[in-house]
């Protein structure tokens, strides 16, 4: 049903199960008995997140945030407001951020200032796509799954207008959809 709508797939469900098992695979070395707290930014990591978590041999654990960008349409302020803070104490934690797609940065950006000024041990930023071109906070991510092209795309947790989310695969809609 929701097939009719795509124009084209950027990343199959294998591909993005491959990656995601490579990146799940790196963060197991480099985080051995560290105990990682992994924080997801919802609502667009939950599918990715549930997927690295499972190739993720270690102990850990997770927590998530929820925000808001204000601004309207394509004038981002920069401000980013907290609609769900965390719910454990970061303090002398290894956390590793995750996000879906990191575009403008305008985001993580934010929430890393965030979590850092609340002392944890480490932080590393994990994010699934990552839109280079797009860049407007001096960010980058230590764990990329794919760069993408400047494209808006939906499907793995990634929405159009909260749709979407529920496609296995990553692509970009048909041009009638956004109209
Ligand atoms: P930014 O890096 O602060 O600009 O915001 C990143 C957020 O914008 C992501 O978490 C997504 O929710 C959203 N976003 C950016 N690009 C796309 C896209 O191509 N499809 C769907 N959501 C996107
Ligand atoms: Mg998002």
């Amino acid at each position: 049903m929701l097939e009719k709508d795509i124009d084209r797939v950027f990343f199959s469900a294998e591909e993005l199960q491959d990656r995601v098992r490579e990146l799940g695979a790196r963060i197991t070395k480099d985080y051995e008995g560290k105990d990682p707290l992994f924080v997801g930014v919802l609502k667009g990591s939950f599918v990715f997140m549930a997927d690295l978590m499972r190739a993720v041999d270690l102990y850990c654990d997770i927590d998530f945030m929820a925000v808001s960008s204000y601004g309207s349409g394509t004038t981002t302020t920069g401000a980013v407001k907290i609609n769900k803070d965390l719910t454990y104490n970061v303090e002398g934690r290894h956390i590793i951020l995750i996000e879906d797609i990191l575009d403008s940065g305008v985001t993580l950006s934010y929430l890393k200032k965030y979590i850092e000024a609340r002392k944890p041990a480490s932080i590393r930023i994990c994010t699934l796509l990552d839109k280079p071109a797009r860049r407007k906070a001096d960010i980058s991510a230590d764990y990329v799954g794919f760069e993408c092209p400047d494209a808006f795309i939906v499907g793995y947790g990634l929405d159009y207008a909260e749709r979407y989310r529920n496609l296995p695969y990553i692509g970009v809609l048909k041009s009638e959809i956004y109209a």
